[in-house]
């Protein structure tokens, strides 16, 4: 069973990482462009939560380039150790930290989100952002990432949503399922049209099987309190929050 279990976990890895390895160089631009400047919006969201507990190290998973990281330490001052598992995405990150003169604060690591390669209760804060869609059981992925945060620390989180509103969800499934490709295709090429076909869905497969009330609760029983929800962009947004529970 568990050797069931590492071999599809292992086989989702290698799928983020063929999906991720292309993307590195236009990603900030294109996230920004294809959600229409929300991305940036629902990253301060995000980071304010974590600002507010003026924390002194920071561990951010799927970090990819870099940029929730570069964020969090300007933001916070705080150290912050970025973790993704995609080569390409942390080198793109790396520079990203050089360009912006933060190498002595910000640290990133090659590492899996169900894994990491940390001792329990070594972060005051945790950001992740758009990563439980890439794991095999977001149940588990909570307890590993919840587990290296100290009682009281925040944990925080960024996420596509499926609007709740039907007339939204319309015009939301008109834009990932025809728009999103075609303007990734236009303004990426093949890789960006790859991101964009599989994006619109997979986010409604993730959701169906793992609805906003089954990610709150799973929150809580992974040891985080005080679960905030935060829908944005008429619902296409979602920003999560907590605390870590206190023995
Ligand atoms: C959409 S990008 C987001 C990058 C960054 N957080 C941002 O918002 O700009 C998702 C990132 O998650 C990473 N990723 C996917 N599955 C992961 C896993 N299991 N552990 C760590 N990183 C993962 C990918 O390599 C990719 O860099």
């Amino acid at each position: 069973m568990r050797r069931e279990t590492l071999t599809t976990g292992a086989r989702n890895s290698r799928f983020a990482r063929r999906l991720f390895n292309g993307l590195p160089e236009r990603y900030d631009r294109l996230a920004e462009l294809l959600s229409l400047g929300q991305n940036g919006r629902w990253r301060r969201a995000m980071v304010d939560h974590v600002v507010a507990g003026e924390p002194r190290l920071i561990l951010d998973v799927a970090t990819g380039p870099a940029g929730v990281a570069l964020q969090l330490a300007a933001r916070t001052g705080a150290k912050v150790v970025g973790v993704d598992l995609t080569e390409t995405m942390l080198r793109e990150g790396k520079d990203n930290v050089a360009r912006a003169g933060a190498q002595k604060q910000i640290q990133v690591v090659l590492g899996r989100g169900e894994q990491l390669p940390f001792a329990d209760a070594t972060f005051d804060a945790l950001t992740f952002t758009y990563l439980l869609r890439y794991v095999e059981d977001p149940q588990e992925t909570l307890r590993e990432l919840a587990r290296v945060v100290r009682p009281g620390g925040t944990v925080a989180n960024l996420e596509f949503l499926v609007p709740s509103s039907r007339f939204w969800r319309f015009w939301w499934w008109g834009y990932t399922r025809l728009v999103l490709p075609v303007a990734g295709a236009l303004t990426g090429g093949r890789e960006w049209f790859r991101v964009g076909r599989f994006l619109g869905p997979n986010i409604s497969g993730h959701y169906r099987r793992y609805p906003l009330s089954w990610t709150v609760q799973a929150w809580r029983e992974a040891g985080i309190d005080d679960v905030g929800v935060r829908t944005m962009s008429l619902g296409g947004g979602l920003v999560m929050w907590g605390s870590r529970a206190r023995a």
